[in-house]
């Protein structure tokens, strides 16, 4: 069992979009997947329960407090991934998130309030990193607008002084996107053919680095 954390105590970066599209990528692909809503706002729950009856797409599970995650843990041991749509807070929930993730992905949008804002996520997982904790982490930058100066300033990194890499896929700025998590359904059941590509790569980048 895998556990990779989408997270960002900033609100809004897009957390559930690409925890909702990262799960059913994976789940697609035929692997066991739960996703865990561990916001008590419940965005991956209510976005479950808009989907259509037949829909392919991995169950969610709500574990919002920090006791019940940790506890109930065990008992989604047969998943081969477990996605958990972190809350928009940092606090006992982060932390505990922090700490039984293997993965972490912190997504930002390209702006200098959501890099700043991430600095307590960033700080919970260098301090696991610092008492020798396992946990490979990665910034996802997410709603970029190709032509934007900000867009191509948030390309280059040089904005990350923060020990931790980025992933070179990115996730553009996608009508699907907001459709997808409205629907109920994932950007695989939408037309919009860069959109998919775009959670292909960063699959694609995760199994590369052997996170996933
Ligand atoms: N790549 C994208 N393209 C277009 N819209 C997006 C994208 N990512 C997120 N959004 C929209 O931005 C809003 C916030 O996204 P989302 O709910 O995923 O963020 P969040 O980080 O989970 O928020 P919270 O911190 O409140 O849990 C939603 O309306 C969503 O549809
Ligand atoms: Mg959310």
């Amino acid at each position: 069992m895998k556990i990779i954390a989408i997270l960002n105590e900033k609100g809004g970066t897009g957390k559930s979009t690409l925890s909702t599209n990262i799960a059913t990528a994976l789940h697609r692909a035929g692997k066991k997947v739960v996703l865990v809503d561990a916001d008590p706002q419940g965005t991956s729950r209510d976005w479950r329960e808009a989907s259509p009856p037949d829909a392919d797409l991995p169950p969610v599970v709500a574990l919002d407090r920090p006791q019940m995650l940790v506890g109930s843990l065990p008992t989604l041991s047969a998943n081969d991934f477990v996605i958990i749509d972190g809350p928009a807070k940092a606090g006992d929930m982060a932390a505990s998130i922090v700490r039984v993730a293997h993965v972490a992905l912190i997504v930002i949008q390209p702006s200098g309030a959501d890099i700043w804002a991430s600095a307590a996520t960033v700080k919970l997982i260098r301090s696991k990193i610092d008492v020798g904790g396992a946990i490979d982490a990665a910034f996802l930058v997410n709603r970029t607008s190709g032509s934007t100066k900000l867009s191509k300033q948030m390309l280059t990194g040089e904005w990350n002084e923060y020990g931790i890499d980025q992933l070179d896929s990115t996730i553009g700025n996608r009508v699907a996107f907001a459709q997808a998590l409205t629907d109920g359904i994932s950007v695989y059941d939408l037309a919009d053919g860069q959109a998919k590509a775009e959670i292909d790569f960063v699959i694609q980048e995760l199994e590369k680095a052997k996170w996933v």
